[in-house]
């Protein structure tokens, strides 16, 4: 398989390459916008995984004209399977006091993220076939207090993403969107509370892409806590601190 994989210094994005690269050999394209952390990543993945082949290649995440050149130069060869990773978990209060914080989080969580999925869905249009897997979140289910600005973000890559699978609903096109559960990343250090290991994240992850599943909770309990979740009536919701 050819697995391009956009924003590949993520851990969860990492922990699904080691996931994928356990069960075969395949040539892996890790993109990112820092050149010296994807070269890290590559050789730490190259030495452990010998039989795979990893390459990689810049973005911004910022400008279009970048990411559609990444995007045209990976679609010189067929692509199988594609994983878009990139998020910020962003601070509340933060957003809420700095407006142009909110909008340069609003926009790598949300634009940048579908305007990467609409460049591949495109490719893989043209091929006839592929998958393309986005991560979202659990916080894109119901938007809450402490988190609604992360959350509205990736309650935006729901709302693309079923669009792009009724777009593609009778072709070998698979969309699929993850939702990880939380989970002990760089994204999440300063964080407290209970948190997924990203290896056992992966595995959901990877089985649900090579499943073709349209939504990955992952955890898989996720998705029953979230439809609790989103169940529970607003006038008790609204009393409701986590
Ligand atoms: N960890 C969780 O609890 C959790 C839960 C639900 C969903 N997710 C989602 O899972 C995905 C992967 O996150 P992770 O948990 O693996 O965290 P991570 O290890 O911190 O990875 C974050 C990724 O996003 C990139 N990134 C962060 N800020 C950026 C910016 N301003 N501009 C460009 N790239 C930026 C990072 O690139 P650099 O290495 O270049 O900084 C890195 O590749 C994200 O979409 C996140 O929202 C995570």
């Amino acid at each position: 398989m050819r697995v391009v994989v956009v924003s590949a210094t993520s851990v969860i994005a990492v922990a699904c390459v080691k996931r994928l690269a356990e069960t075969g050999s395949h040539e892996f394209v890790l993109v990112g916008r820092s050149k010296e952390r994807l070269a890290v990543t590559a050789n730490d993945l190259g030495l452990r995984f010998p039989a795979s082949k990893f390459s990689v290649e810049l973005v911004d995440f910022a400008s279009t004209s970048s990411i559609g050149s990444m995007v045209a130069n990976l679609s010189k060869s067929v692509i199988d399977l594609v994983l878009v990773a990139q998020g910020s978990l962003t601070e509340q209060k933060k957003a809420s006091a700095d407006l142009a914080y909110l909008w340069s989080e609003l926009e790598l969580n949300a634009v940048s993220v579908a305007v990467v999925a609409e460049a591949f869905a495109g490719v893989l249009a043209t091929q006839g076939f592929g998958t393309l897997g986005v991560i979202g979140s659990v916080a894109g289910d119901r938007g809450r207090a402490y988190n609604y600005s992360y959350g509205a973000s990736k309650a935006l890559l729901e709302n693309y993403t079923q669009g792009l699978q009724q777009r593609f609903g009778s072709s070998e096109v698979a969309v699929c969107l993850i939702k990880p559960g939380p989970t002990a990343t760089p994204m999440t250090t300063s964080h407290a509370g209970k948190m997924a290991d990203p290896n056992d994240v992966a595995k959901v992850i990877v089985a649900g892409l090579l499943a073709k599943r349209r939504v990955i909770y992952a955890p898989s309990l996720w998705r029953y806590i979230m439809l609790v979740v989103r169940l529970i009536p607003f006038a008790i919701f609204k009393r409701l601190t986590f």
